[in-house]
């Protein structure tokens, strides 16, 4: 088989614009689908332990749905992913206000985030498509002119590989990440995936979601993930409401550079996802606040705990705490971020 990209038409935003689909088919027969509205990733097709394929991704059949409103399917978040304690930061002695759309908090880039913005598409040689994007200095009440790349590439390998960069003309904070929600059985709820992180430590964090500020081991704790555990297993354990994951962990690292942070593996179809990421933390979300009132692609219904979501990122409210990772980019450095989820088969 010979890898393709093609492009459709997916609809017309409000103001006209017309919106593109591509798909990507490797030389496996694997498929990826991915709109330059958010660059929202709406299908990915990986074989199971018998070979045939099946939709891994939640999303929607149609632009219109995702128009609609929807937990941030499958789309690029920024400026800033997660959350921004008390919708604002300081920067160089100056104090920005942002949109309080979660809460007091400012969540995954405000109200017009860059999951809701059209991107340019650029299919490349190779399998990849480069999609660009110019923020405007104070969009979403952001600082400078922020110049984004996401490059996606989905590889002979069943890997999808998301490089991003990007340069801005004042000092700004940017952490970006992809919000995936994954089932890698295709149906049903993702309580019986068995998931290892690499991560011995995670940001515990405040009732809204804000990190304290302190790094803890997870041992002990039902965020201990080492040894690989199914996700629903220790819910009755965890003190959140809803039920299920929303934390950040720190990814264990021996330097810069690619670090394995998760493997997931589903019994019933033998699928296996690993996520390897340049970030230092990932935010393991098991889709909590899903209440069976949107309805998905084939029509099924998105029920609480139907999909979960590995985010890689600098860590949450990393802009007001001067102990964790800056996510501040300044003008004439470049941001970087790679996060490759390969999918694979055990038998
Ligand atoms: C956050 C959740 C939030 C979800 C939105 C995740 O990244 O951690 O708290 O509800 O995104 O769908």
């Amino acid at each position: 088989m010979k890898a393709s990209i093609t492009k459709t038409q997916f609809g017309v935003l409000q103001d006209g614009r017309p919106v593109e689909l591509y798909t990507i088919s490797n030389a496996k027969g694997a498929v990826l689908k991915v709109t330059n509205y958010g660059t929202i990733i709406t299908e990915l097709h990986v074989p199971d332990r018998a070979g045939r394929l099946g939709d891994v991704v939640l999303g929607f059949d149609n632009l219109a749905q995702y128009l609609a409103g929807h937990p941030y399917f499958g789309c690029t978040i920024g400026r800033v992913a997660n959350r921004i304690g008390g919708a604002k930061f300081t920067l160089d002695g100056k104090t920005y206000t942002l949109a309080a759309n979660d809460g007091p908090n400012h969540l995954h880039g405000g109200l017009k985030g860059f999951d809701k913005v059209l991107w340019q598409a650029e299919p490349q040689q190779n399998g990849s498509i480069k999609f660009t994007y110019t923020s405007p200095d104070g969009e979403e009440g952001y600082p400078g002119t922020l110049n984004v790349t996401v490059v996606m590439t989905w590889t002979d390998q069943n890997e999808l590989v998301l490089e991003y960069t990007a340069t801005t003309d004042k000092p700004t904070p940017v952490n970006l990440t992809n919000h995936s929600y994954f089932n890698l059985a295709g149906e049903g709820d993702i309580l019986g995936h068995v998931l290892m992180l690499s991560a011995s430590h995670y940001t515990p964090a405040d009732a809204t979601l804000i990190p304290t500020g302190e790094i803890r081991p997870v041992a002990g704790t039902p965020l201990d993930f080492t040894t690989p555990t199914p996700i629903g297993a220790r819910f009755d354990q965890l003190d959140t409401n809803p039920r299920g994951y929303d934390h950040n962990f720190v990814i264990n690292r021996a330097g810069k550079g690619l670090a394995l942070a998760a493997r997931v593996f589903e019994p019933k179809t033998g699928r296996v996802m690993e996520v390897f990421t340049t970030e230092p933390g990932v935010q393991l979300y098991t889709g909590n606040f899903l209440n069976g009132t949107l309805k998905g692609k084939r029509g099924v219904v998105y029920a609480q705990h139907t999909g979960f979501c590995l985010e890689t990122q600098h860590f949450p409210d990393a802009v007001n705490k001067p102990t964790f990772p800056s996510i501040i980019l300044r003008p004439g450095q470049t941001y970087q971020q790679t996060t490759v989820y390969r999918f694979s088969v055990r038998v």
